[in-house]
């Protein structure tokens, strides 16, 4: 294995390969790279000659000819470069052609992104409520299809190891698939700017054997009480990515000393936040915001993300938080 990665990367500069397509995408790469430094080494040297060969020996020395063209010559560098051009568009359109259309029994995963991070739905999940944040789990050998949403803004589904990298359009659904050939953890990444904590948006792509797998290693491990269940639905549900426990200024206001604090609207008005005005600002963010917050854009936790009982535990939480 490892001798064919380092003959499918002679020079380094790849990351390691673990889908169908890291051949063909890595042998176009690699033919582009040979071509270019070719030709970089061929003007190169032909400039380097001509200004020695036929640099201006004095002064008063005049131009020993007056070219203005050469068929033989444009005919050549026409040819040759529409030759490696036609080589590069056919081979990559053969590729693009490969990663458009999944097999039939590939597997289908559903992907959210969001500001900042992945909301994972494995094969056959269907409670919205229930997802796995930032991992997916795949079978090796075993091809899968993403249905790819985005909940707020663009966003791209990056698995440099798959060489696999899609947009993530709102309003738009996209499809990607892929056939993960080794076992291993993989990076990925949000690869489109999107906004204050985009570096932040990343997550592990697991490719593990058929019986780690059938085990369904992403099934949510809910813990019993509701103190604990409440930081679980904050880590699970992406509100860590806004809102610190700690004191820390994120985009959001800190959920440390939160519950019961008193302050101002933006409007100018009194609030407190008790439990109904935590449970409100949970399903309509916009309804009541903090001065100093006024253009933050949280999305709306509607029921089926976060049950009534799952804000409560979320409550139970604040009020430890002192
Ligand atoms: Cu999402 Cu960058």
């Amino acid at each position: 294995m490892k001798t064919l990665i380092a003959f499918q990367d002679p020079f380094g500069q790849l990351p390691e390969a673990a889908s169908t397509f890291a051949e063909g995408v890595d042998g176009l790469f690699n033919f582009m790279f040979v071509v270019s430094l070719f030709f970089f080494g061929l003007i190169l040297a032909v400039l380097l000659w001509s200004a020695v060969r036929y640099r201006r020996k004095s002064d008063d020395q005049l131009a020993a000819s007056n070219v203005t063209h050469n068929t033989g010559l444009e005919v050549v560098w026409t040819l040759i470069p529409t030759v490696i051009v036609m080589v590069i568009f056919a081979w990559g359109w053969k590729g693009n052609l490969d990663q458009q259309k999944a097999p039939a029994d590939a597997r289908g995963y559903n992907v959210q992104g969001f500001k900042w991070a992945w909301r994972v739905w494995h094969p056959g999940e269907n409670d919205l409520s229930q997802f796995a944040a930032n991992e997916i789990w795949c079978e090796v050998d075993q091809p899968v299809r993403v249905t790819l949403t985005s909940e707020d803004v663009l966003h791209s589904f990056y698995v440099p190891a798959f060489r696999q990298k899609r947009d993530l359009v709102p309003g738009l659904r996209q499809l990607v698939w892929f056939q993960p050939t080794r076992l291993g953890d993989y990076h990925l990444f949000c690869a489109e700017y999107c906004g204050d904590q985009h570096s932040q948006m990343r997550g592990v792509v697991h490719v593990v054997t058929a019986e780690e797998y059938a085990a369904g290693p992403w099934k949510p491990d809910i813990p019993e009480d509701p103190i604990a269940r409440g930081e679980y639905w904050y880590n699970k549900q992406g509100c860590n990515a806004c809102h610190s426990l700690d004191g820390t200024a994120r985009v959001g206001p800190t959920w440390l000393g939160l519950f019961g604090k008193q302050g101002k609207l933006a409007g100018g008005a009194d609030y407190v936040a008790d439990a109904d005005y935590i449970r409100e600002s949970i399903r309509e963010p916009n309804a009541k915001k903090p001065a100093g917050y006024e253009n933050l854009v949280m999305p709306a936790y509607g029921p089926d993300m976060l049950k009534d009982e799952a804000v409560d535990d979320i409550i139970e939480f604040l009020k430890t938080l002192k």
